[in-house]
């Protein structure tokens, strides 16, 4: 069942936009309007950073140059994200009330600058975003333009003064109710932390305590939970006068600091900003897959539901070491990517680009001539035309098979510990790893978290999962017991959500269901390979002009593990290399494991491997499940750079069909299909059937009847 639309069957299109920089060239202004329609925008986001503009005295409001925008957007057919300016605050206030400012982990206060940079907890912050947040949903609440909340600006980052200090003590008297407990859970008898007084506590700081884990990981949730707690403020500020207009906070990539998937329960619907490297890497399908998962994961916050792509650039960005331009044609690639994945909007940051201060060179519709006949601009026209023939695809769902776990708590603990990798523990690339040999075949993948629900997929991959929160080793066990094919890997089920270790053995409570015992863990030097070999079983693997011979590569990890006796082993680790000054003393033990358990199974993979592995383990698990790809056949893997995923509605299949590579590719299509994006003579949707040949940088959105 596809969902409803969030905002209409249209795809929104449009951008940051910051009239109040230009208000002394009304010129300006006029042209923004018509330039916006011209492009076929809908939507801009107004008001994000507008606080100073909107009082510029303490008290003293001037809202003439928001309620004239509204209006003027509005006139013009444009819709808006109203934001609330939380994300960066007047001189006036931060000179007033300076507790206002954000403390440093060694007890330093922030000046005056920047943005982003406030303390969550203090009062008078919360105070003064109250009086401005109702001020705004007061007067804009019901004007016609408004569709929906912007929340301040990619909420990030935490505080350590006093007050946020105190409200961490809070936050642990509420979860360990005694010291004992708290001692405990955090295994203080150890050099003789013992906490014997709450004031004792102290977030993690360089200057004082680093070491024990478990306090750090309690001070990521509080600093999440604080900055969501904030959030909701600001939510229920502007929902206690505008109760029906939905509210959501631009995300970021894979983003560290917060865990999204409670952030996301309190928000109508997810929007996020994606700025990926493009044309940087060699590797076409690196960047693509990358970007692919984190959209998936923003899709996978609220259970598939559309999102909205808040920022993107049209062109390039300007913080990086080096601002690579888009390619023509990436632009259009990129944005129907996401709409592909489950956007129904594409958005850029900016509109216009500034006259001055930092961001005066990023990116934007309008550059600094002033027009829209620009190759940015032109091409920013076309993709308004194209996006304005998708609108039926809204609301339209992303159907997955597979779930990928990837778990930001898990995430804290497992970069956090010391332990077998402490120059990076990857994880994230770990995870992209499998993401990538999925994605390749066109399979569609949810992106996870331990707390979700596993039950609606075939397979569940799960790499490293160091951390097993509460709940999570049952709802393993039954989702294997049930049919359900699970893949883990070396370092998973090693610590409860305390960062206590499981005793008597790894993967601790996942143990009888993986049906292995992982005894020691080894880490390798960067460039350095072990070879596995194929046991006889291990044939299965043999996909893609592999042969029972072959070797595959493992790298930086390697578990060392025993199988239980039903346990089947697939691929083992191979002979010591000659002269090797690491020998591989575990030659013989198992790489890839399978086993059995109630009416589903469960593989465990001992390293990092390589892409070869990746792809024929995927190939297995295509043959053991009937995994489909976008197109609804049977997955293959697709040619590097091409790209295939897949939206349902209730009556049409819309394929998007991606070359991200730099030269022309074709793709054999197996069923008859309308082309979304081009005409025939009569004006009809172009019919395609057959072999497609796909331009530099192209994406072809086709259509068939579901049933067909
Ligand atoms: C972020 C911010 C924007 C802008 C862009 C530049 O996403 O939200 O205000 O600074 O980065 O890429
Ligand atoms: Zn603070």
């Amino acid at each position: 069942m596809a969902f409803t639309p969030l905002f209409g069957h249209q795809m929104l299109y449009g951008a940051d936009y910051n009239p109040e920089q230009w208000l002394d060239m009304p010129e300006v202004l006029d042209a923004d309007v018509k330039m916006m329609q011209q492009a076929r925008c809908n939507i801009m986001s107004v008001g994000i950073f507008s606080w100073a503009k909107l009082e510029p005295e303490e008290g003293v409001f001037d809202f003439s140059w928001l309620d004239a925008t509204l209006d003027r957007l509005n006139a013009h057919g444009i819709k808006v994200f109203l934001a609330t300016p939380s994300g960066a605050r007047p001189a006036w206030l931060a000179q007033k009330y300076p507790e206002v400012l954000r403390v440093n982990e060694q007890g330093q206060r922030a000046l005056f600058g920047g943005r982003h940079n406030h303390c969550m907890t203090s009062p008078v912050y919360r105070e003064k975003v109250k009086i401005i947040n109702q001020k705004l949903a007061e007067r804009y609440g019901k004007h016609p333009a408004v569709i929906g909340w912007h929340l301040s600006n990619e909420y990030g980052g935490s505080c350590h003064c006093p007050l946020c200090q105190e409200k961490f003590r809070q936050y642990l008297k509420d979860k360990y109710q005694t010291l004992e407990n708290l001692n405990a859970r955090w295994w203080n008898t150890f050099w003789s932390h013992t906490i014997t007084d709450w004031s004792q506590i102290h977030s993690p700081s360089l200057l004082g305590e680093k070491a024990v884990h478990a306090l750090n990981l309690d001070w990521q949730r509080f600093t999440s939970d604080n900055a969501l707690d904030f959030c909701k403020w600001e939510r229920d500020c502007v929902k206690a006068i505008t109760p029906d207009l939905p509210v959501t906070a631009n995300f970021m990539e894979f983003f560290l600091d917060y865990d999204y998937f409670q952030w996301a329960k309190e928000l109508d619907f997810i929007s996020w900003d994606s700025y990926p490297q493009w044309h940087v890497f060699k590797d076409p399908d690196y960047i693509a897959s990358y970007t692919a998962m984190n959209h998936d994961l923003m899709r996978s916050l609220k259970g598939g539901q559309p999102w909205v792509l808040m920022e993107s650039t049209p062109s390039c960005t300007n913080w990086r070491e080096l601002s690579t331009l888009k390619r023509p044609g990436m632009n259009t690639l990129a944005s129907l990517q996401a709409v592909a994945h489950g956007a129904d909007s594409v958005q850029f940051f900016q509109w216009r680009k500034s006259r001055g201060s930092s961001e005066k060179f990023h990116g934007a519709i309008i550059d600094h001539v002033g027009h829209l006949d620009t190759r940015v601009g032109r091409e920013a026209c076309d993709l308004g035309l194209k996006l304005s023939k998708l609108g039926e695809i809204c609301g339209s769902e992303v159907k997955a098979e597979v779930a990928l776990v990837f778990d930001t708590q898990n995430r804290w603990a497992i970069d956090d510990a010391q332990g077998p990798r402490n120059k990076g523990m990857n994880y994230l690339e770990h995870c992209l790893d499998y993401y990538r040999a999925f994605y390749k075949c066109g399979i569609a993948v949810d992106v996870i978290d331990e707390t979700c629900d596993l039950s609606k997929y075939k397979v569940v991959v799960a790499p490293l999962t160091y951390m097993l929160r509460e709940g999570y080793a049952e709802r393993v066990k039954n989702f294997v017991a049930q049919g359900g094919t699970y893949v883990s890997t070396c370092w998973s089920g090693i610590v409860d959500d305390t960062d206590l270790c499981f005793l008597g053995g790894f993967p601790g409570p996942l143990r009888e269901v993986m049906g292995i015992w992982e005894e020691e863990i080894d880490s390798l030097e960067d460039g350095i390979e072990v070879y596995a070999k194929m046991e006889p079983k291990g044939a299965e693997l043999c996909f893609n002009s592999v042969e029972p011979s072959d070797i595959f590569k493992g790298h930086e990890l390697c578990g060392l593990v025993h199988p239980d006796a039903d346990t089947e082993v697939l691929v083992s680790y191979d002979v010591d290399q000659p002269q090797s000054y690491s020998p591989i003393f575990y030659a013989g033990m198992p790489v890839l494991t399978r086993h059995a358990y109630g009416q589903g199974k469960a593989y465990y993979v001992a390293s990092r491997m390589d892409r070869a592995f990746y792809d024929n383990l995927v190939q297995l698990l295509i043959a053991d499940h009937e995994l489909h790809n976008g197109c609804g056949q049977k997955a293959y893997r697709l040619a590097e750079g091409l790209s295939v995923t897949a939206r349902l509605s209730d009556n049409y299949r819309y394929v998007f069909i991606g070359n991200y590579a730099s030269y022309e590719q074709s793709l054999g299509l197996n069923f008859a299909y309308e082309d979304m994006l081009n005409e025939d003579e009569q004006g009809n949707k172009q019919a395609v059937s057959g072999a497609i040949t796909l331009k530099p940088f192209e994406m072809r959105v086709l259509r068939r009847p579901i049933n067909s």
